[in-house]
């Protein structure tokens, strides 16, 4: 017997879950269903199966492992047509052999790690490539803005929320041929297709991303085969600062030895950078913190960029003698851009109050500079960066800590410990201490600042606040140490 399971949207996962749980748990075998989509013509078999209504009674509770479920949710969203009916097999699999999911030479598995990973990369040209314009103007109300886009797969409802936290100020519409998108400040929703007249072409945001183009576009890095990868051509066309590129291209060479001579000799660890295996941002050193935040901004050394709203770099003065490194920006700082403003800023900022230190004559930055996330009932929660993490993202807080020349730094927690010292030391073994650091400058151990907020007992929390707030005094009076040091050595 044959059952029919016809499925109103392309990308429903819900409504693919609910028909395949039914059918898994009466045990329906995935040759024994012909899966339908909303544009698969009706054939004369399939019209003699079963409609899902009579499919038998559950015999068994089904079960699928989460990475199925995340990938699957992804992977309905791709233009496979068989993306049901595999996805399904895949499930009936699971049941049998939970560890399924693990085999990466099954053939099932390679397929859906492969979709997965098309859908990912999409997602991302999604975040990068959109552009969009404005559509009015905007008096006392928000202002409103378009965006047309031209994904391989129908990713519209996972590309989306990247812009809602991103853009939360503004209304916006993005429209692709497959499904569109409506931020109105409040709530997400989701429409139909358009086609590309949907959006004005031209306006004076345009312009302005002309000019952000061209102030990044490092001719120094300059790989045409690689730049066409990550931006192919298929995406210049809706892109205003694509005109530019044959200009830039051709000013290139110029340019890039002028920049050569403003930067000085490349890096000597460039080589060693350049060899090591996944490493693909830039390997010249930045020598300001201008340079800097430009350079963080095409930082794809780890996978962290991928999910993240933006780098979040540090900001303080230039020369700062005080330097407080945190773990990694959190959810409002990955949308802000900046690090500590969310709640674990205010602990911070009610110590540095305490122990006399002006926040604005420190220079605050984190271990890892991409917020690392996973999504849970709908909210990004928090997941701590492992030791590849922040040890990918070491080279720069290096490079801050060169142009930066801090005299003391506050290590907050075990994350901010390992990146400055590339050892997995812990801030309960060190406390109350003062680390020399090669560079002449200390570190000081200190909490975490939302290990305070984290803390359930009063008393524990007290208690580790009164610490927290000893340890920046400690730090006050190790900066004005080293001060007089400094003073006295001239
Ligand atoms: N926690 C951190 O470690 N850094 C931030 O910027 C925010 C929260």
């Amino acid at each position: 017997m044959i059952y029919c399971a016809a499925l109103s949207s392309h990308t429903d996962f819900t409504a693919w879950q609910d028909s395949a749980r039914a059918l898994c748990a009466a045990r329906t075998a995935p040759e024994a269903i012909s899966w339908r989509g909303p544009d698969d013509p009706v054939s004369l078999f399939e019209d003699m199966g079963l409609p899902l209504a009579q499919c038998p009674a559950p015999t068994r509770e089904v079960k699928a492992p989460k990475a199925f479920i995340e990938m699957a949710r992804r992977v309905i969203c791709h233009r496979d047509p068989e993306r049901f009916s595999r996805l399904y097999r895949i499930l009936y699999r699971l049941q049998d052999n939970p560890a399924l999911i693990k085999n990466q030479v099954d053939t099932d598995i390679i397929w859906l790690s492969e979709c997965d990973k098309a859908i990912r990369r999409d997602r991302h040209k999604m975040h990068a490539f959109i552009r969009f314009r404005k559509i009015a103007e905007s008096g006392a109300a928000r202002e409103q803005f378009a965006a047309w886009f031209e994904p391989t797969h129908r990713i519209i409802t996972l590309g989306a929320p990247f812009f809602m936290r991103r853009f939360a100020h503004m209304d916006w519409a993005i429209f692709t041929p497959d499904g569109s998108a409506y931020w109105d400040g409040l709530d997400l929703t989701y429409g139909a297709g358009a086609n590309r007249d949907a959006v004005p072409s031209e306006d004076a945001v345009e312009e302005q991303w002309k000019t952000y183009f061209a102030s990044i576009f490092n001719p120094a890095r300059l790989k045409i085969g690689a730049m066409q990868a990550e931006m192919p051509k298929k995406y210049w066309k809706n892109l205003p600062e694509a005109a530019l590129i044959p200009d830039l291209i051709a000013g290139a060479q110029r340019r890039s030895r002028a920049m050569h001579h403003s930067l000085g000799a490349p890096n000597p660890l460039a080589r060693t950078l350049k060899a090591r295996e996944g490493v693909t941002g830039p390997v010249t050193a930045p020598q300001t913190l201008p340079q800097l935040g430009e350079a963080l901004q095409g930082c794809t050394r780890c996978p962290l960029y991928r999910d993240a709203s933006q780098p979040v770099c540090g900001v303080g003065p230039a020369r700062a003698d005080l330097m407080i490194v945190g773990e990694q920006p959190g959810d409002a700082e990955d949308v802000a851009g900046k690090p500590f403003i969310g709640p674990a800023g205010q602990v911070l900022d009610a110590a540095l109050g305490a122990a006399g230190i002006d926040r604005a004559h420190s220079y605050m930055t984190n271990a890892v500079k991409h917020f690392k996330y996973e999504v849970k009932g709908g909210k990004r929660v928090h997941r701590s960066p492992d030791n590849g993490d922040i040890d990918h993202c070491r080279w720069w807080l290096d490079t801050e800590r060169k142009i930066v020349k801090p005299k003391v730094i506050l290590a907050l927690g075990n994350s901010a410990l390992r990146g400055l010292t590339g050892k997995s030391l812990k801030v309960s073994a060190y406390r109350g201490q003062t680390l020399p650091a090669r560079d002449g400058s200390v570190i000081i151990p200190t909490f975490h600042p939302a290990y305070l907020l984290r803390l359930p007992n009063r008393d524990d929390a007290q208690k580790a606040s009164r610490d927290f707030h000893q340890d920046f005094k400690f730090a006050a009076s190790s900066l004005q140490a080293a001060q007089v040091k400094a003073e006295l050595q001239i």
